[in-house]
Order: C-alpha cells, then sequence, then structure tokens
C-alpha cells in the first residue's frame, strides 16, 4: 500500500485545513495509507509524524489555520536539512509528500524530491505570490477580510473627511493589495514591486481633493515602507488630515471563503490523483480556471509578476 504524508509550512493561509481534509479523504478513497508531519518543516525534522483517517479531519472543512501546525524552518534550507527530512521520511516508508505552502514550502519539497521522495506541492499563501498558478489557497479569505475592515474605515474616512492609508501584508509583493485595492475602490494601490514617488504621490492626491473628493484611500502594501513615514509626508505636502491603519495578521485568519474551500478541495484531491497516476514533483496549478499541474522545472526560481494593466484600471476607476 502507498504511504502518503502530507505537510503544511511557511504562513498559515484560510483554506489550509480544507486542503488537508481533501488530501487525507482523497489519498483513503484512493487506498493510500495516510500519515500527518506536524509543525511543518521544524516538526520533519524532529520527527513529529502521526497518523491520519478520514475522522481526523472531521469538522475542519470551515476552519482557518492548519491543524497540522506550521513553521518558518531555516534548517530545511541547508543541504543537511535537506538529507535529514529525508532519512525521517524514508524510515517511515513514505513514498510521496504532499505541501501545502508558500514559495518556500516548494522550493523546500523541490529540494526533497531530488533523493527519491515524490514531492508534490500546493500553493496555499494569503499573498498569491507562487509562480505558475492564477491563485494560491488564502487569497480570496484575505482579499474578503480586508475589504470588509477597509469598508468600514470608510465610513470614518467619509465623516471625517480624512485620507486613510491602510497597509495589508505582502512583504514581497502587491498582489493581495492590487486585488484589495480594486475589490474596495481605493484611489492608491502602492506595491513592494513599484517604487512610489511621493512629490508625484501628493500631486495626484491635490488633484482629487480639487475634485472634490473629501475622503482618500490608500492601500500600501507593507513590503513598501513604514505608513506613519508616508503619512507625514502625505500630510506636509497636501496639508490634509491623514490616519494610518494597519490589517495586520486578521488578514491570515478567519474562516475560509467559500472560492478558497472550493480552490483547496480541487488541489488537495488533484494533489493525490497525479501521485496515484505515478507523476512525479510537481506543482499543483489554477491556469485559467482549470486546476491541472506543472513539474519543478517550469516554476522553481521564477517570480510572479505584477499585472500591470489591472495596476493601472486602479486611477482609471479612481478619476
Ligand atoms: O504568508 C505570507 C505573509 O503573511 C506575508 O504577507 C507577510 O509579510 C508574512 O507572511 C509575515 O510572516 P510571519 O507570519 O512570519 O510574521
Amino acid at each position: 500500500m502507498k504511504r502518503v504524508a502530507v505537510i503544511t509550512s511557511g504562513g498559515d493561509a484560510p483554506g489550509m485545513n480544507t486542503a488537508i481534509r481533501a488530501v487525507v479523504r482523497e489519498a483513503i478513497y484512493t487506498g493510500f495509507d495516510v500519515l500527518g508531519i506536524q509543525h511543518g518543516y521544524a516538526g520533519l525534522l524532529e520527527n513529529q509524524i502521526i497518523p491520519l483517517n478520514t475522522r481526523s479531519v472531521s469538522g475542519i472543512v470551515n476552519l482557518g489555520g492548519t491543524m497540522l501546525k506550521t513553521s518558518r524552518c531555516q534548517a530545511i534550507k541547508t543541504e543537511a536539512g535537506i538529507i535529514k527530512a529525508v532519512e525521517i521520511l524514508k524510515s517511515h516508508c513514505i513514498d510521496g509528500i504532499i505541501g501545502i505552502g508558500g514559495d518556500g514550502s516548494l522550493c523546500a519539497l523541490e529540494r526533497i524530491s531530488r533523493h527519491g521522495i515524490n514531492g508534490i506541492s500546493i500553493p496555499a499563501s494569503i499573498d498569491n505570490d507562487v509562480f505558475g498558478t492564477d491563485e494560491t489557497i488564502g487569497f480570496d479569505t484575505a482579499t474578503d477580510t480586508a475589504i470588509d475592515a477597509i469598508d468600514k474605515i470608510r465610513d470614518t474616512a467619509q465623516s471625517h473627511e480624512r485620507i486613510f492609508i491602510v497597509e495589508v501584508m505582502g512583504r514581497e509583493h502587491g498582489f493581495l493589495a492590487l486585488q484589495i485595492g480594486i475589490a474596495a475602490g481605493a484611489e492608491f494601490v502602492l506595491v513592494p514591486e513599484i517604487k512610489y514617488n511621493i512629490k508625484k504621490v501628493c500631486e495626484e492626491l491635490k488633484k482629487e481633493v480639487k475634485k472634490g473628493k473629501t475622503s482618500i484611500i490608500i492601500i500600501f502594501a507593507e513590503g513598501v515602507g513604514d505608513p506613519f513615514v508616508f503619512s507625514k509626508e502625505v500630510q506636509k505636502a497636501t496639508n490634509l488630515e491623514v490616519r494610518v491603519t494597519a490589517l495586520g495578521y486578521i488578514q491570515r485568519g478567519g474562516s475560509p471563503s467559500a472560492r478558497s474551500r472550493v480552490l483547496a478541495s480541487l488541489f488537495g484531491s488533484h494533489a493525490v490523483k497525479i501521485f496515484e497516476k505515478g507523476k512525479k514533483n510537481r506543482l499543483v496549478v489554477l491556469k485559467n480556471g482549470r486546476i491541472s499541474d506543472v513539474p519543478y522545472s517550469q516554476v522553481i526560481g521564477k517570480e510572479k509578476k505584477i499585472n500591470m494593466e489591472l495596476y493601472g484600471l486602479i486611477r482609471h476607476l479612481a478619476v
């Protein structure tokens, strides 16, 4: 009987539990034995591996976070860490490992897969920054969470006629900031990929006010810099009242949206089917509305680019 292990690693994302449930149940349905690795790769290196059955994943389809826990593990980035991980996996007679996580998880799995363990990756990150897939698990939920908060901020921005700078997650990439900006109807979105010119931003802000806008929402991805420094620059240049709200970790939690749950279920099931077909070392992806999979060689080390058309739309819709 084939034996597969499932692991969650890196930043947690709403929908990870839904994906774990899909992997476990599809695997058992297919006749595989399933193990769970706790606390991400740090747990793997501590041999924290437990048996899972269909009952282990009851009642988690709608829960944020990950029942297996997760971690950010530096040791797995070393060759010694990879070798130790492979030895532990082999000591449990594990034929394949299904990893649910972001870019870091993908890289670790690709390196493990070079040692004879079939590594299948499921992209899960609120940042949506995994190359090769149109969407990652958790991205939709984090967007919903943020716009719910920003709709509330808009009330007070309008009442006090203020500019609000809303810091959102995204240390290296602005996909989440851009999605939130469009959904929330923000006037500006600042992303780490595009250096902003404070003079130009303030000129645009003054134009908005001249057009009669009395409140403005600026989405500021955390990778851009310090929103409080930016707010002081804006206040000084426009003489308008400016406030800052950092949404922080609420974007990482909460019950996954229907879209995140469906994506997680389809990804989890597809990952097991790849394994069953004997395909090796693949990333499960959503491409043009279809679930498929690509070899690591097509995605490892590649960086997803911001959609400049979407970026431009923000300013068109703010006229
Ligand atoms: O998972 C992605 C992410 O939420 C980024 O958006 C954010 O910058 C980072 O994780 C925060 O990392 P940590 O959870 O280690 O503080």
